[in-house]
């Protein structure tokens, strides 16, 4: 039998979705409900683990043991200010290991299971292989996984890990924004070039990419984006609000009653969702605390109100991705929407606005559109669809070496170059015979390194005593397809080299970006 399929899999924070090409064609994969999107969710009840909707169907009976939001997590500080913050709205235990979080359930009789973000990840891309398996008929192996391009490098290794954890070969990892540029391009390709703005608003992470086309190239022209602003952020702007309501309302506080918030929680997802249609939408929950009903509505003025600040913070990334871009908005071509939250109509609104009116495009299915340009990548780096469309990613940060002591930053890599990369810069001694030299690799845009985030560090020992700024050395950043780093120094006297391959980091920060 010949080798199976790659796949693509466009790993969500609250969907997931896969996709092969097959037949000539792009496929995107029912699951055993016949859905095309699968809720990145997994529960625990006794023996047993519910992945996808049996597990979302745990979440108001179970909520403690109902994981969901592992992407928030991934490749994280367990101290990180986001991290701190989300653990307020979630009905399950988040706790730290070694600096890193876990989440804590009840599996199997054991009290206190944990799990790494990357394991909760590792359930749902093997539900997902699984899914493509039942429908190709062949055991899959290799596979290309999406991340939100503004994904630091510990949340994209981190992801990597997941992917090797349900068994993937993941054959490259490839950002989120591109992946739907891809499936919308590739179709489509004009001999003039066409600059395109993808907005990319999901449930819990925002990203914006430009990207110019032209005949078979797709090149990345900026990346900003936030990891954490997206539909998870405006419920819980919802549930805050409801919370006060039912307090004005009954004198009851619920903001500690995990089972009532989950419901409340629930009830504002569909109750925003609603919005988007419709004028206003009625919220009502039964016995939602101390036997109290609690029934109320949201009209959508009163939800753009709530998410005013959020909604218009993501316009201001749009200003940024023009200037990282060095373009006008006139000079964008076309706006394609994808993620669940573009369909707030505010949000298209506002979007519309800034474009001066300019048509926003609704051409793709912003469900679908990740796994799809993932699945065309899956088979064009597998040799399944024989194409030289060829696509230049950037990276989203700046990289550098840390001058010791001062505490200065000393740039290797700007963001926003060109991918793969390699880069060298000189580096030379700070003292009088100085006989070793650390090299400190950090990830920021900060002037500072205290603000950066430290992405690993080595040593070259061996250096023949010079006075300071004599001895020199040449440091090369080499970043692969994957958006990972490699950096080596090696000294121009002796020859004699070490370097780092960044690999599991020591999970990041992200408030040094926000
Ligand atoms: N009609 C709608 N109106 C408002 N929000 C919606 C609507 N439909 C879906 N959403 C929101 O879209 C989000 C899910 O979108 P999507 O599946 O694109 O995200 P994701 O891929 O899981 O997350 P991410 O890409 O951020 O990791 C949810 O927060 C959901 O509430
Ligand atoms: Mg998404």
């Amino acid at each position: 039998m010949p080798k199976a399929p790659a796949i693509g899999i466009d790993l969500g924070t609250t969907y997931s979705c896969v996709g092969v090409f097959l037949n000539g064609k792009v496929n995107i994969i029912a699951n055993d409900h016949g859905n095309r999107t699968t809720p990145s969710c997994v529960a625990f009840e006794g023996e047993e683990r519910f992945i996808g909707e049996e597990a979302l169907e745990q979440i108001p009976i179970n909520p403690e043991n109902s994981v969901f939001d592992a992407k928030r997590l991934i490749g994280l500080r367990f101290d990180d200010s986001v991290v701190q913050s989300d653990m307020k709205h979630w009905p399950f235990r988040v706790v730290s290991e070694e600096g890193r979080p876990k989440v804590e359930v009840n599996f199997k009789g054991e009290q206190k299971t944990t799990f790494f973000p990357e394991e909760i990840s590792s359930m749902v891309l093997q539900k997902m292989k699984e899914t493509a398996e039942d429908y190709i008929g062949q055991t899959v192996e290799d596979a290309v996984i999406t991340v939100p391009a503004y994904f630091m490098d510990s949340q994209r290794q981190a992801t990597k890990d997941a992917g090797a954890m349900a068994g993937l070969n993941v054959i490259r990892i490839i950002n989120e924004p591109t992946a739907a540029a891809f499936a919308y391009g590739f179709d489509r390709k004009t001999e003039t070039e066409r600059n395109v703005l993808v907005f990319d608003l999901g449930g819990g992470t925002f990203d914006i990419t430009i990207l110019t086309t032209r005949d078979k190239t797709f090149e990345v022209r900026s990346t900003v984006g936030n990891t954490h602003l997206g539909g998870e952020d405006f419920n819980n702007c919802l549930v805050e609000h409801f919370i006060k309501e039912f307090k004005k309302k009954s004198g009851k506080d619920v903001s500690g009653d995990k089972l009532a918030l989950r419901r409340l929680r629930a009830a504002c997802e569909r109750a925003k969702r609603a919005v988007s249609f419709r004028n206003e939408a009625s919220i009502q929950i039964e016995h939602f605390q101390s036997g109290i009903d609690f029934k109320t509505k949201l009209t959508r003025d009163l939800f753009e109100e709530l998410c005013d600040s959020l909604f218009r913070l993501s316009l201001e990334y749009v200003s940024q991705s023009l200037r990282d871009a060095n373009m006008e908005k006139s000079s964008i071509h076309e706006v394609i929407l994808v993620g669940g939250s573009t369909r707030i109509p505010k949000i298209q609104k506002l979007l519309s606005d800034f474009f001066d009116g300019k048509k926003i495009k609704k051409t793709i299915n912003p469900d679908e559109a990740v796994a799809y340009g993932a699945a065309l990548q899956a088979a064009i780096l597998n040799g399944d669809l024989k194409n030289d469309v060829v696509l230049h990613d950037v990276t989203p940060f700046s990289l550098g070496i840390e001058i010791m002591d001062a505490h200065v930053m000393s740039f290797v890599v700007k963001k926003n170059s060109r991918i793969p990369l390699k880069k060298t810069s000189e580096f030379v001694t700070l003292y009088d015979n100085q006989t070793s030299i650390r090299f400190p690799v950090y990830e920021g845009e900060s002037a500072v390194t205290t603000d950066n985030n430290l992405l690993g560090e080595f040593t070259l020992t061996g250096v023949p005593p010079k006075p300071k700024g004599e001895a020199k050395f040449d440091v090369t950043f080499d970043i692969d397809e994957n958006g990972i780093l490699k950096v080596t120094a090696v000294s121009r006297d002796t020859g004699r080299s070490n370097n780092i391959t960044i690999t599991k980091s020591a999970c990041a920060n992200t408030q040094r970006f926000l």
